[in-house]
């Protein structure tokens, strides 16, 4: 299963490297607006940091206006994809931009219907988003059990990237079905590693050698 981390914020990428885990970056405007460099200036920051794919998104909700912008956004590095909204004008961008070679993650998925298009479109990566289904009291990983049956029935290409990720459980039950990828904020990464029996055993393993006079 890859990692990618789900922020725009430089430092929190670079400490996620230095975890020596990450396969991969998403930002979305909500993400970018918190940071004080413009936004491509900061994807070219991160796309230098890390090699793996970087999830760019179009502001453009209209054909045209995406594919202008997501041909600009694919100039700044190799590794960008394009992260397109699902509707009915980014079903056809996506569509386009496979044709012409350029990576793109079909953003904003709610459905298993959603996602069988995108993937019939080419899309690189679907991305479901788990938290805020949860949020409404649906099951998030209910639908991330179903685009994974979906994709494997038909050998979609389409790569099962899991957002909105609130918790390591959300992680843990990804893993378990299945999917290709799973986006994180920095808190939940850090959160995976954790574990209160681990930091008491290890005191007491300390305290054990050092009772017993070894230093
Ligand atoms: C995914 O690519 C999105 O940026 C992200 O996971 C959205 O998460 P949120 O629901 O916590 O905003």
């Amino acid at each position: 299963m890859k990692f990618f981390i789900d922020t725009a914020n430089v430092e929190e990428i670079k400490s996620a490297v230095a975890m020596g885990v990450l396969d991969g970056v998403t930002t979305n405007p909500s993400l970018a607006a918190k940071e004080t460099a413009p936004y491509r200036e900061l994807l070219t920051e991160i796309c230098k940091i890390v090699p793996g794919p970087v999830s760019a998104e179009v502001l453009a909700t209209e054909y045209d206006g995406m594919i202008k912008e997501a041909t600009d956004l694919a100039g700044i590095a190799d590794n960008i994809v394009v992260k397109i909204p699902t509707i009915l004008e980014g079903l056809r961008a996506i569509k386009s931009l496979s044709g012409e070679g350029i990576k793109t993650n079909a953003t904003l998925v709610f459905s298993p219907s959603q996602a069988l298009l995108v993937a019939k479109a080419g899309a690189t990566f679907v991305s479901p988003f788990i938290g805020r289904l949860d949020d409404i009291s649906q099951n998030g990983m209910e639908l991330i059990n179903q685009i994974v049956t979906i994709y494997s029935n038909y050998l979609f290409d389409t790569e099962v990237l899991v957002a909105s990720v609130r918790h390591p459980i959300h992680v843990v039950e990804a893993a378990m079905i299945g999917a290709d990828v799973i986006t994180m904020p920095y808190a939940v990464i850090s959160k995976l590693i954790k574990h209160p029996q681990t930091d008491i055993g290890l005191a007491k393993f300390l305290e054990d050698y050092k009772k017993a006079g070894k230093s």
